[in-house]
């Protein structure tokens, strides 16, 4: 993936700005024309452990070992497992969150797609996808290619714990018929084409992938992986706690 210039950069000048003091919101644009502005999104990516959502905290719980914490965003996850004395590294596709990471004190971040991870075999023990970042699977292909990358990339016992919103747990008519109209176009019903507006910076449209548990685990299906556990909120969010499947010996490995 190219590297995003500044001015592509909305998610980053949405920290930078709330690291700032500024005032901040973070505009969803769909491609069908459907706009969300959230004011409390910039705001809850700076939030401490004490104010998250009650799923954020138990999710951290299942945490063990070397973390890789993919789209850190302003790092609050990343610094509470280093606080907690994890070796964790926060990788981001957005130089200024990654900047605002490092001002807030994680040691280790780094600008990083989740395209571009080239990571040694077994070199997390965790991965966690907070902030509805299973979404950065993108889609059903891609999520399947990079979930057997994460199998080579994390250790024997290895861990994904991803968080996302159930697609259909929705009475909203436009949401609805986006669903419809991307079935017709033989896209997953969550699958959304979005882009992130700040001010007068414009991201770039990018895919993200939301599911339903039964979707996510029809993804998971011969990659390696299957859920754990499911921890709810009660409300559309949910975590799931991925673990590796065991492994089937064969005879010569016996
Ligand atoms: C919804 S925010 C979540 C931030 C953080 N995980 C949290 O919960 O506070 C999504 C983050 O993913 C990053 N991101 C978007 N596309 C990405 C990609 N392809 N690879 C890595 N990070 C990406 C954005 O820059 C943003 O910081």
């Amino acid at each position: 993936m190219k590297k995003l210039e500044p001015e592509e950069d909305a998610f980053g000048q949405e920290m930078w700005a709330c690291y700032k003091g500024e005032e901040a919101f973070e505009i969803v644009e769909r491609d069908d024309g459907y706009f969300n502005a959230s004011p409390k999104g910039p705001r809850l990516y700076f939030s401490e452990y004490e104010d998250w959502d009650l799923i954020d905290r138990k999710a951290m719980e299942f945490v063990k070992g070397k973390v890789l914490d993919i789209g850190c965003g302003a790092g609050r996850h990343s610094l509470y497992l280093q606080k907690m004395d994890f070796d964790v590294l926060g990788i981001d596709s957005s130089p200024l969150a990654i900047k605002v990471c490092k001002l807030r004190g994680l040691k280790q971040a780094r600008v990083m797609s989740i395209e571009e991870l080239n990571f040694k075999p077994k070199s997390f023990d965790t991965i966690i996808m907070m902030g509805s970042n299973f979404g950065l699977f993108g889609s059903f292909t891609k999520a399947r290619r990079l979930l057997k990358k994460f199998h080579r990339m994390t250790s024997k016992n290895g861990l994904i714990i991803a968080s996302t919103r159930d697609t259909y747990k929705t009475d909203n008519a436009d949401h609805l018929e986006y669903h419809k109209r991307n079935k017709k176009k033989g896209r997953m019903a969550g699958q959304l084409r979005v882009r992130i507006r700040f001010r007068k910076c414009v991201g770039r449209w990018f895919d993200y992938l939301i599911v339903s548990k039964k979707e996510m685990e029809e993804i998971l299906k011969g990659t390696g992986w299957k859920t754990r556990e499911f921890i709810d909120s009660g409300n559309s969010a949910f975590i799931a706690a991925i673990e590796k499947e065991p492994k089937i010996l064969t005879r010569t490995e016996k």
